[in-house]
């Protein structure tokens, strides 16, 4: 006899959304984040022999810069492509990095395993956001240290993912990511079990050759924006490569002809309550 296992809407988003960031070549666009990464390990301050977790690690920024600080870092992605790449850069730098494939709404690891847990926009990204903050929580250390880096609603990305939204609507069982860019959100999230909550934001500058490369560059290698244009007509995707241009003339500051920007995020720390 088979058996039919029925997925939840939320399950059959993740599916979804993992296909998402397996499409495009991520790696291509990665760098935009590895000033996010140094500055979200600089708030967290992990120390040597700290046991470092980095949620949906992608190619391994955090977990990177966790262990070069002499962290014993694990870095989790549930794009198996992705961790391969974060493996090699480990071993070009000589880093003992643990990485794995893995998903960040059911975390394999028991409870308390970790002095900080650390995601730099990846958490963010998940299809469960609750069940993701309380594994956030769970496999944090009494006293241990939250730090989370995520694009803010109304900063570049969040714009960026609005226009997105509004040529291809995402479904309905989809929460925004960029709520995690909200500090009060974020604290809901992790609920109880997490004290101390604090945020401040900052931006990250990105340079193009000019709006129209940026569009090209999105359009062809960040899974979100690639996937889209996918799903659109050749009159569809025009019509989208418009609207990020647009973007990114509105929120260029250079002056010269290239594109040069400022993108927001949120970073945001908080501590495992000792008695929760
Ligand atoms: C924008 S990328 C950021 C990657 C990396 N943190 C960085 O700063 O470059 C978002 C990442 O979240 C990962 N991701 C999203 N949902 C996930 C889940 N449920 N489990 C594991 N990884 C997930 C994606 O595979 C992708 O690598």
């Amino acid at each position: 006899m088979s058996t039919v296992t029925t997925q939840t809407p939320l399950e059959q988003l993740k599916v979804a959304q993992q296909r998402i960031w397996s499409s495009g070549d991520y790696n291509r666009i990665a760098a935009i984040t590895v000033p996010v990464a140094e500055t979200l390990v600089d708030i967290a301050g992990p120390r040597p022999g700290d046991a470092v977790l980095d949620v949906a690690t992608g190619t391994g920024h955090v977990a990177l810069a966790a262990a070069r600080r002499g962290a014993e870092a694990i870095g989790l992605d549930y794009v198996p492509e992705l961790v391969a790449i974060a493996r090699d850069r480990a071993t070009a730098e000589v880093l003992d990095v643990t990485f794995l494939e893995g998903d960040a709404e059911a975390l394999p690891f028991p409870d308390a395993s970790f002095d900080q847990v650390l995601s730099a926009i990846g958490v963010m990204f998940v299809a469960d956001h609750q069940r993701a903050a309380s594994e956030l929580v769970r496999v944090t250390r009494p006293g241990g240290r939250i730090a989370l880096a995520s694009w803010t609603p109304t900063g570049f990305v969040g714009q960026m993912l609005t226009t997105v939204g509004a040529h291809v609507p995402p479904p309905a069982v989809a929460q925004p990511p960029t709520r995690w860019g909200n500090e009060q959100v974020v604290r809901e999230l992790l609920g109880d079990g997490a004290t101390d909550v604090k945020s401040t934001t900052s931006s990250v500058t990105q340079r193009f050759a000019s709006a129209e490369a940026f569009a090209d560059l999105f359009l062809t290698y960040y899974g979100p924006t690639h996937t889209a244009a996918s799903r659109l007509s050749d009159t569809g995707r025009a019509a989208l490569r418009e609207d990020l241009v647009a973007l990114a003339d509105t929120s260029n500051r250079s002056g010269d002809g290239t594109v040069v920007c400022d993108w927001e995020y949120l970073v945001l720390t908080a501590t495992r309550r000792e008695d929760g």
